[in-house]
Parts: structure tokens; C-alpha cells; sequence
């Protein structure tokens, strides 16, 4: 009877330390996903901080290469202007975020929302042989974070874009109504995506863009369709692609449609 005492006595507390184990080790990983998470954000705000910058730059550039030209210049403070604020708006919807507080969702035009991206983008499509259709009824209206939303538009772009950078080509965006949700399609005539890479696409750092020496901005890290799905997927939409390699890509979206209740 004693041994079986003594026994149980060994288990018990056998038990209480596995218990004091498996505490710390889950306090450990709520420690290391809070820093992962921390991780990402800051990756996603220097890359869109970035995709924002980017034009900054080369306009203030421009204008400072004129120095004569007052219309250059004006244009250029109102780019400068914009896309500051438009930084700030992406690392205040992403630091709330992080911190547990959701965005908040919003009523918005997509016809109105693509214009916007095309004007933060501030580039020539027409200097680089490109050029932009966009088919969308004026009072489509989808339910979104408006920041978040625009950040899956301009990456979307901005990898349209570079496909077809050097051939020129055609970007082509729609944007339908369906019974249920809302379907919108970004297709370019670019250089499209081989086969064997279409499943990693959306897997953080995969890029096949090369950087140029002589530009500080032409390399990819890899992250814009990570953070485009993620968005998508907080959205409860689906993001889906289809390419053919020399001949284009087309990235498909669909966002639930409104309800009437939270239309209001
Ligand atoms: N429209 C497209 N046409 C051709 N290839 C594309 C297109 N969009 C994405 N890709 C491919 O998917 C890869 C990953 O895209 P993603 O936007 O995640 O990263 P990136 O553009 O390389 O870098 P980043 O967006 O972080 O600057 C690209 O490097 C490219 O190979
Ligand atoms: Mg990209």
C-alpha cells in the first residue's frame, strides 16, 4: 500500500510540473505570435509606405529639375500633399489593427476608389506604352476598409504594371454585380506567370523581380499578394488568379455584397 501511495504521490506531482511546463510554453507562443504579428505589420507598413513614397520621390524630383516651372511644382506639393496623408491613413488603420481595434468598414464607390489608386500611383501609364480601360458602373459600391481595399488595388496595379513595362499593353479593370457578390477583374497583357510559380504567388517573399542597381525601387520583396489575400481574406471575399505565361493575368476578386442592414 505504501509503494502505491508513494507512486501516486510521484505522479501527482509529475503532473503538476508537466502542467507548469505546458503554462509557460503556451505564455512563450502568445509571446512569440504577438512578435511575429509585430513582424508583419511592420513589413506591410514599409512596403505600402513605400508603394506611396515611391512617386513622392520621383514628382519633388521632377519639379526640383524645373525649377521655373510654377504648374510642375503645384502639381507636385498637391502629389506630395495626398500621398503624406494617405501614409498616415495606412499606418494608423495597420497600428489599430495590430492593437485589436478593426478598422472600420465603410460604403465605397469602386469607380471613385480605382481613380484614387491611379492618382496616389501617379504615373504615366501612357509614357510606358499602357493602356488603362476601366468598365465600372459609377454606383457599384462594395462594404470595405477604404485603406486596406486601396492597398490591394495599387499592388494589383503596380505588378500589372511591371508585366508589361518595356512591350506596353493593355490594363484592363471591371467591375460586375452578381446576385450575391461583387466581382472584380484586373487583367493585364503581360509577361504572366509560369505555371509551376502560380501556387506560390501568395507566399510571403516570392518575387521574380529583379532589382536594377540604377533603381533603388525596382526590386520586389515578394509581399504585395501575401498582404492583398490577407486583406481579402478579412473581407470574407476570395482572391483567385489566372495566367498564361506571354500572355497576360488576370486576378479575380469577389467581395460579399452589402446587405441591406449594414448598407445604412
Ligand atoms: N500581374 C502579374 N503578372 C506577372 N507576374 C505577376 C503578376 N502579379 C504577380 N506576379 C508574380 O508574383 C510574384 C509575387 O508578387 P508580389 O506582389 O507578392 O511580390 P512582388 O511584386 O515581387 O514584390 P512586392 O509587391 O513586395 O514589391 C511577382 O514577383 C511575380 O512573379
Ligand atoms: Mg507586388
Amino acid at each position: 500500500l505504501a509503494s502505491i501511495i508513494e507512486k501516486r504521490r510521484s505522479l501527482h506531482k509529475e503532473a503538476y510540473e508537466q502542467k507548469k511546463e505546458n503554462d509557460k510554453l503556451k505564455f512563450q507562443l502568445g509571446r512569440l505570435q504577438s512578435l511575429a504579428n509585430l513582424g508583419t505589420t511592420t513589413a506591410m507598413v514599409a512596403h505600402e509606405i513605400n508603394n506611396l513614397l515611391t512617386p513622392v520621390a520621383n514628382y519633388a524630383d521632377l519639379a526640383l529639375m524645373h525649377p521655373g516651372d510654377e504648374q510642375l511644382a503645384k502639381k507636385a506639393l498637391k502629389k506630395v500633399s495626398r500621398n503624406c496623408r494617405r501614409a498616415t491613413e495606412v499606418m494608423e488603420a495597420m497600428l489599430s489593427a495590430t492593437s485589436g481595434r478593426a478598422s472600420k468598414k465603410e460604403k465605397i464607390r469602386l469607380e471613385e476608389m480605382i481613380d484614387e489608386v491611379f492618382t496616389c500611383l501617379a504615373r504615366d501609364f501612357s509614357k510606358d506604352k499602357i493602356t488603362v480601360a476601366i468598365t465600372i458602373s459609377p454606383n457599384l459600391t462594395v462594404r470595405a476598409v477604404p485603406i486596406q481595399l486601396q492597398q490591394v488595388f495599387m499592388n494589383l496595379i503596380l505588378n500589372a504594371r511591371r508585366a508589361m513595362l518595356g512591350k506596353g499593353g493593355t490594363l484592363d479593370i471591371k467591375a460586375d454585380d452578381t446576385a450575391d457578390s461583387v466581382e472584380i477583374r484586373i487583367r493585364d497583357s503581360g509577361s504572366g506567370i509560369k505555371s509551376e510559380n502560380l501556387q506560390k504567388i501568395f507566399e510571403p517573399f516570392f518575387t521574380t523581380a529583379d532589382s536594377d542597381e540604377n533603381d533603388p525601387h525596382s526590386g520586389g520583396s515578394g509581399l504585395g499578394l501575401l498582404f492583398c489575400k490577407q486583406i481579402i481574406d478579412d473581407h470574407e471575399g476570395a482572391i483567385s488568379v489566372d495566367s498564361k505565361p506571354g500572355q497576360g493575368t488576370s486576378f479575380r476578386i469577389s467581395l460579399p455584397k452589402p446587405t441591406q442592414r449594414n448598407d445604412e
